[in-house]
């Protein structure tokens, strides 16, 4: 495991996003209930910024052509994606956010 720091816990208040690169890769982070998970920033679909979705029920919403993923699993939901989401562990030290983008 290769830990990273890719954000302060305060950056990543309750029911939101936040986009980070983490080793050139796009990482988006979310905030759910108090835990934080990470998954690929960029949909499956085409190119867009997770981080700029909506999040709803532990989903996020992509903000181009509204597809959706499980935050938790990174499981595509709904058309137009069809491809999973690739996910990171996540650890907090403190006020760190570390993931693991290996
Ligand atoms: Fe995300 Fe099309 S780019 S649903």
């Amino acid at each position: 495991m290769a830990w990273t720091i890719a954000a302060s816990l305060n950056e990543v208040p309750e029911g939101k996003t936040l986009g980070v690169e983490v080793d050139g890769v796009h990482i988006a982070l979310y905030n759910l209930d108090g835990k934080i998970y990470a998954t690929h920033g960029i949909c499956t679909h085409a190119l867009a910024l997770l981080s700029e979705g909506w999040i709803e029920d532990g989903k996020i919403e992509c903000p181009l052509h509204q597809g959706q993923f499980d935050i938790r699993s990174g499981k595509a939901l709904c058309s137009p994606v069809t491809e999973d989401l690739r996910t990171f562990a996540v650890r907090v030290d403190g006020n760190d956010i570390l993931v693991d983008v290996d």
